[in-house]
């Protein structure tokens, strides 16, 4: 069978490196192992709108940055698709049907939509009228796991390359596929989740140590940033408080320098930047005996996250000098997934039994019973 990608990012901000490690990384590699028949790269616009209606111009403002961060990572044009959501109103329609499927209860228990809204401070409680410090789930944002599972069903995506935040959605994208060629017929591609491989990268901590990198809590490092504000963001890193003194034992868990560099670091990378170690577990047991500090141990990341991201910030400025011509890519993008996308919605509709005027036998047959009755 051939095998289709469809991932994509909500355009909100720049992307970091919890973006780089748990999926984009990966698309890449996928996109050059020659594996995949199609790849869509989506910029979920629509969907970053779910739970910014207020402010649509930081949405707009940021569809230029996601696509800057695409292609600088090495996302290929002329292999992957990079199109813009709100382009392919086919996904609206596909959405619409898929509502009858999903109950009300079943969104309520997604635990992703169900963080969001604590995140969001969206109150349950909220009646409307309510004021800005009480504010109600807006149905839009409530329902978007159905619109994730259209935009995964209209380009009949077999593999969905993705961070574990984004497993419920896959989820609810299997369950609708299931319900739907249970009821209308084998219709639909059933979806996969691909996860990156190492629990680092699954969910890469913010550089202050919290649970995630994450823009509101200001703990990122960006794919943009310079080589200086990597350096500063590293030194300022959070390792093991207990850790005074060179001398002293050290922790591992929950060092977020260590957990970076089971996200980031290669066996080539000692060889280049610090020779006297043979591999990371040769270092942790290191630091873990103690005699080994923070310091040495933050230069060594910064040699490997600037080594990382100077082939992207190189490709970054090329495309930076070149904005209408990003836009043409996403343009012309957005074209060939419309086309995809209506491919899909006609074989729904006509599953679905909603193609009235393609149907010839059914026009026929109503005029044969109605010529019979009026026979009579
Ligand atoms: N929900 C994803 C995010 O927040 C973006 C997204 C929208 C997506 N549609 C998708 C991801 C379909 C994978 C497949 O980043």
């Amino acid at each position: 069978m051939k095998k289709i990608i469809l991932t994509g990012d909500r355009p909100t901000g720049r992307l970091h490196l919890g973006h780089f490690v748990g999926s984009l990384r990966r698309r890449v590699e996928l996109q050059n192992s020659g594996e995949f028949e199609r790849i869509y790269i989506m910029i979920a616009d629509a969907q970053a709108l779910t739970d910014n209606a207020d402010n649509p111009e930081k949405v707009r403002q940021n569809i230029i940055e996601v696509a800057l961060d695409y292609l600088s990572v090495g996302l290929d044009p002329t292999k992957s698709t990079l199109f813009i959501q709100s382009q392919v109103p086919e996904l609206c329609e596909l959405a619409f049907y898929y509502m009858n499927l999903v109950t009300v209860q079943r969104l309520q228990r997604n635990p992703t939509v169900k963080a969001e809204i604590q995140l969001r401070g969206f109150s349950e409680s909220a009646v409307e009228g309510d004021t800005q410090q009480k504010q109600g789930i807006p149905v839009g944002f409530f329902t978007y796991p159905i619109s994730q599972a259209s935009d995964i069903t209209a380009f009949k995506a077999t593999t969905v390359p993705t961070g574990d935040d984004q497993e419920p959605m896959v989820e609810q994208a299997r369950e609708i596929v299931h319900k739907f060629n249970t009821v209308y017929g084998e219709t639909l591609v059933m979806p996969e989740i691909l996860l990156p491989d190492n629990a680092a990268c699954q969910r890469l901590p913010g550089t202050d140590g919290k649970a995630k990198m994450s823009k509101s809590l200001g703990n990122c490092i960006y794919l943009s940033d310079t080589a200086d504000e990597v350096k500063k963001k590293v030194m300022g890193m959070y390792t093991d408080p207990d850790h005074l003194r060179v001398e002293d034992p050290g922790k591992i868990e929950g060092n977020t320098v260590f957990t970076y560099l089971d996200a980031f670091c290669t066996p080539e990378h000692f060889l280049r930047y610090l020779p006297e170690y043979a591999s990371l577990d040769e270092l942790k047991a290191h630091y873990r005996r103690g005699g080994l500090g923070d310091v040495k141990v933050k230069k060594f990341l910064i040699a490997i996250l600037n080594e990382t991201l100077d082939p992207i910030r190189e490709r970054r400025k090329y495309y930076e000098g070149r904005i209408g011509e990003v836009y043409e890519i996403l343009r012309r993008g957005s074209e060939t997934a419309r086309k995809a996308a209506s491919q899909t919605l006609e074989e729904v509709r006509a599953a679905m039994k909603i193609d009235y005027f393609a149907d010839a036998a059914l026009i026929e047959s109503q005029a044969k019973a109605y010529a019979l009755k009026n026979a009579r």
